[in-house]
């Protein structure tokens, strides 16, 4: 048998990078790697890092230092840490982090983490390569193993990656590289393997996500819509959320799954950017701000109940008061569940980072601040029209408390309730009592189950 060894992963970023390292994980465990929640003494550690927050590659090098600190430590011991480098800052940075941080072993890009298990073992032999950054011609998804770990009840399914849009200030089309659909049948696959080991819920990945287009076993493409009315039919599948989308790819298959299948959950993600036309333009959007209206007015005639989310940027270079006034406008007129929003930061080698009307820090500072009062009073006033509805939660782990169960609302809220730990992974409808900014709590109105 093989000795176990400690793998420690720390994961920055979005949702794709959390099934990344889960797939990380999986690779290693033949070589006998396991998980552990420290890095002190761990005999692996990589940090899958995420390229889209400000200050990346520092955070990152000064991490790097803290580590080293340790695996200096456990050398005095005799021992070796292996430090890789995984996600977009690796695959920015390349060669540079090892010139920087020579005492890093392993830079791996997010294509080549079915390589991961021969870049260690090249590590042990002393030889080979160490940095693995490359667009493979062969889909990594062919050699990633999908036993997991640990499936969760709610469980994340890339379906597809990478991006062909282009918008001016994002690093994603140059990080992850070109649109790639994974076929329908590796899809079903895995999502019937997931639901097998315990997921209730299945999150369908893709930085573009709506741009699906897999093939099936005859070689007809797909898109998205008719993929998650097939996964529908998955049976124990009890919920199907997606993203994250693009105002562009919104296409009539899709609308028609958000009014048709139950599964499909009621609450989506979809980044606008920018409320000015002036600003999507320039920001290589490919949408205005018509369009995502109409997009919004026709998923609330199919599905009434649906709540939207959304991405935002403030000072993209040139931003007048009067752009950044058409995106208050148009929170104003959407009404979002719960949003994310960030002061425009540049990027090395997108175009927009070569702009010359680049605005004070201060601008870019107070528009946020006003965006950020009116969608947290926003987020605010929609958790609060939950309270004294009924609705149904899936409860996936237990809360701090005895006796406590913390769910997911259809709308991503988290629910907490009182009712006894076998609910774990089951839905039951819940009476809401108390909503705050960032939660709800109330009563399991099953009360013959909640028992
Ligand atoms: N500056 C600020 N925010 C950015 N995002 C992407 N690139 C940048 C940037 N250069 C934000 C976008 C995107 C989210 C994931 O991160 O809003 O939708
Ligand atoms: Fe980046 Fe735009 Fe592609 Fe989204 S659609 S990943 S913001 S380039």
């Amino acid at each position: 048998m093989t000795e176990k060894k400690k793998l420690y992963i720390k994961t920055y970023g979005c949702q794709m990078n959390v099934y990344d390292s889960g797939k990380m994980q999986d690779v290693m465990l033949p070589l006998g790697y396991e998980e552990t929640p420290e890095y002190t003494d761990a005999d692996m550690v990589v940090l899958n890092t995420c390229h889209i927050r400000e200050k990346a590659s520092e955070k990152l090098y000064s991490e790097l230092g803290r580590i080293r600190k340790v695996k200096d430590k456990l050398k005095d011991k005799g021992r070796h840490m292996i430090i890789a480098v995984a996600g977009c800052v690796g695959q920015a940075e390349g060669e540079e982090i090892l010139s920087r941080a020579p005492y890093v072993d392993i830079v791996v890009g997010p294509q080549s983490y079915h390589r991961l298990p021969s870049l260690v073992q090249n590590i042990r032999k002393e030889k080979g390569d160490k940095v693995d950054i490359e667009f493979p011609t062969v889909s990594k998804f062919d050699f990633l193993p999908e036993e997991s770990a640990k499936v969760g009840i709610s469980a994340f399914l890339t379906i597809q990656e990478g991006c062909d849009k282009f918008c001016t200030f994002c690093v994603v089309p140059y990080t992850r590289g070109a649109e790639y659909s994974r076929p329908v049948s590796e899809i079903t696959r895995e999502a019937m393997m997931l639901v097998e080991r315990g997921a209730k819920e299945i999150q369908l990945l893709g930085q573009n996500v709506n741009a699906y287009h897999g093939v099936d076993h005859e070689g007809n493409a797909w898109n998205l819509g008719q993929l998650i009315t097939h996964l529908s039919k998955v049976k124990g599948l009890e919920r199907i959320r997606y993203t994250t989308s693009h105002p562009r790819d919104m296409h009539a298959d899709l609308y028609r799954a958000h009014a048709e299948v139950e599964a499909l959950q009621p609450y989506l993600h979809l980044p606008v950017q920018a409320g000015s036309n002036r600003t999507l333009k320039a920001m290589n959007r490919k949408h205005t701000r018509e369009e995502y209206f109409m997009i919004i007015e026709r998923l609330r005639k199919l599905r009434p109940d649906i709540a939207f989310s959304s991405d935002f940027i403030v000072g993209y270079p040139g931003e007048t008061d009067q752009d950044f006034e058409d995106t208050m406008d148009l929170v104003r007129q959407v009404g979002f569940a719960q949003c994310y929003s960030f002061k425009y930061s540049a990027r090395p080698g997108t175009p927009a980072s070569l702009k010359e009307d680049q605005l004070p820090e201060d601008v870019k500072d107070a528009r946020l601040q006003a965006l950020q009062a009116l969608l947290f009073q926003q987020q605010k006033d929609f958790n609060a029209s939950i309270v004294g509805k009924t609705i149904p939660v899936l409860f996936d782990r237990e809360g701090r408390h005895e006796g406590q169960l913390i769910g997911k609302s259809p709308y991503m809220q988290s629910v907490y309730v009182s009712a006894d730990a076998v609910h774990q992974g089951t839905i039951l409808n819940v009476r809401v009592d108390k909503a705050t900014q960032n939660s709800l709590t109330g009563i399991v109105a099953d009360t013959a189950k909640a028992a």
